[in-house]
């Protein structure tokens, strides 16, 4: 069924596990995540990041994630990843969404404070759980450069940032960035540890595309209830489709190439959600 992403993050918390949060694109990237869901046994987030929204709709995406999750037997959350502003977050939670992230880092801790309470006040009564960011996470965001990562989450201010907020979750940043990286990144563990010590919320991993196994377990040994993949997707989607195309370019049914792309990134989800422990929970 559709749920909202509390319960299903309160809970990996407390079993110490982590939920796969996957970024769609189109109705192939949708059922795949669902249907890698449903054969794991997986709680899961589909989510929609701003430039998504704007590509399509965030009621196309609601109905189609809406119409797949009501039939399945596990529970999946839409959840708006890296909301860029107020005015999205309300149109997200009419639309449908049942979670949402306020992205507010990109401004200074009063700014985010500031924006990310306002977020909270019409989210709450929705029964709607927010997630906030606080720190830098470096790489490309959509049309948000987080430059080269600097400004990792500070312990006492992520404690202080929860409690003032209201917030259901908490991105950190500790040495991840979205996309690909060019080396293998060096993960702040020990902060991450720190952060976990004072701040009761789920913790979330952002970047995770490009992470080795073991530091995305490690990172989740650690407190982190929830982690983002969305890069990786959009290459394997893309690699079936080209492997379709390359091999008969006169290829002219997109269910040809659409069916290849989503099987990519169903075995793709499939791989991800056993790293994050996360499979035979339902
Ligand atoms: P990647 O693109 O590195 O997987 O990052 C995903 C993410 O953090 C989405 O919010
Ligand atoms: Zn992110
Ligand atoms: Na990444």
């Amino acid at each position: 069924p559709l749920v909202t992403s509390e319960k299903i993050m309160l809970r990996a918390q407390k079993e110490g596990y982590a939920v796969g949060a996957f970024n769609v694109e189109n109705m192939e990237m949708v059922q795949a995540v669902i249907e890698a869901a449903e054969e794991m046994r997986a709680p899961v987030l589909l989510q929609t990041t701003p430039s998504t929204v704007r590509y399509a709709g965030l009621e196309v995406y609601y109905a189609s994630i809406a119409a797949l999750a009501k039939k399945a037997t596990v529970p999946i959350a839409v959840h708006l990843d890296h909301g860029e502003s107020f005015d999205l977050v309300v149109r997200a939670i009419r639309a449908g969404y049942t979670s949402v992230m306020i992205d507010g880092s990109h401004g200074s801790f009063e700014e985010n404070i500031e924006l990310t309470k306002r977020v909270v006040a019409v989210a709450a009564p929705n029964e709607i759980p927010v997630e906030a960011e606080l720190g830098k996470i470096g790489g490309k965001e959509d049309d948000l450069d987080g430059g080269d990562g600097g400004g990792y989450t500070d312990p006492e201010k992520a404690k202080e940032f929860a409690e003032r907020t209201g917030i259901s979750s908490l991105a950190v940043a500790i040495g991840t960035a979205h996309g690909i990286y060019s080396g293998i990144p060096k993960l702040d563990v020990e902060r991450l540890k720190a952060i976990r010590k004072i701040v009761e919320i789920p913790l979330v991993l952002h970047g995770a595309s490009g992470l080795l196994d073991k530091d995305v377990v490690e990172c989740i040994s650690e407190g982190i209830c929830k982690v983002n993949f969305a890069t990786e997707l959009r290459i394997a989607f893309s690699d079936g489709v080209k492997s379709v195309l390359s091999e008969k370019p006169d290829t002219f049914d997109p269910k040809a190439y659409g069916k290849a792309g989503r099987e990519r990134v169903k075995e793709l989800v499939k791989n991800r959600m056993t790293v994050c422990g996360c499979t035979g929970k339902y």
